[in-house]
């Protein structure tokens, strides 16, 4: 189980093989403590939190502020999804907010690899590397040494409540095989569109978290809709 060494320490062990992140970006903001202990309850393993800038993506989140508010109610573990130029500029502050995972974009403008994934290590973080849609597989290929999960982007971020894009699929098998090749021990996480159809999908090519924002918080029952995605 390559994900279970992300969780932090005090986290309680989880059974499942499949780990799911619900993504806050769906949530009701107005009531976030709730939400987050809400998710926690029916045995989420991640929180997934969206920060976009509007450069990188056409779309304006959070920063650390929020970030630190989500930790201070949090249970589990904290997995922020960088979705910003030159992210090397904020990485500190991300990590110091609480985040136990930060991810950051292979695509991102001014973004510095290798040195961002070893800043991240060396904050105290997991260092996490994603990709869109439209690359292949090799534009992250050499830094596999370098990072603890592997986050394969499943629609154009930017946005919840996307299509499933499944030729993304062909970059987690890539991945698994290269891991295995390779004797690595990143884990394997997508991103976007995922319900209980899509997740069964990404769950057979080798993905080990399902992130899920639409799936979850608009759904009446998270413990319902977790354990579906879950499969
Ligand atoms: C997309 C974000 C996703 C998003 C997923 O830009 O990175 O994490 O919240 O939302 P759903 O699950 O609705 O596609
Ligand atoms: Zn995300």
């Amino acid at each position: 189980m390559s994900w279970s060494r992300l969780v932090r320490t005090e986290q309680a062990p989880s059974p499942h093989a499949i780990a799911v992140a619900p993504s806050l970006l769906a949530c009701d903001f107005s009531r976030l403590a709730e939400e987050v202990a809400a998710v926690e309850a029916e045995g989420a393993e991640f929180l997934h939190l969206d920060v976009m800038d509007g450069h990188f993506v056409p779309n304006l989140t959070f920063g650390p502020l929020l970030v630190e508010a989500v930790a201070r109610s949090a249970k589990t573990t904290l997995d922020t999804h960088l979705m910003i130029q030159s992210p090397g500029r904020y990485l500190e502050a991300f990590c110091d907010a609480g985040s136990h995972i930060v991810i950051i974009h292979v695509e991102a403008d001014g973004v510095k690899l290798p040195d961002d994934l070893r800043a991240i290590r060396a904050r105290g973080c997991h260092a996490g590397l994603s990709l869109n849609p439209d690359k292949s597989f090799d534009a992250v290929a050499p830094w596999l040494d370098e990072i603890d999960l592997l986050l394969v982007m499943s629609v154009f971020p930017g946005f919840g409540g996307q299509s499933f894009m499944e030729k993304t699929l062909t970059t987690v098998e890539r991945a698994r095989e290269a891991r295995a090749q390779r004797g690595l021990d990143f884990a394997i996480e997508i991103d976007g569109g995922i319900n209980t159809q899509t997740a069964a999908r990404a769950r057979e090519a080798g993905v080990e978290i399902l992130v899920a924002g639409t799936a979850i918080f608009r759904q009446p029952d998270y413990g319902a809709a977790i354990r579906a995605i879950r499969g």
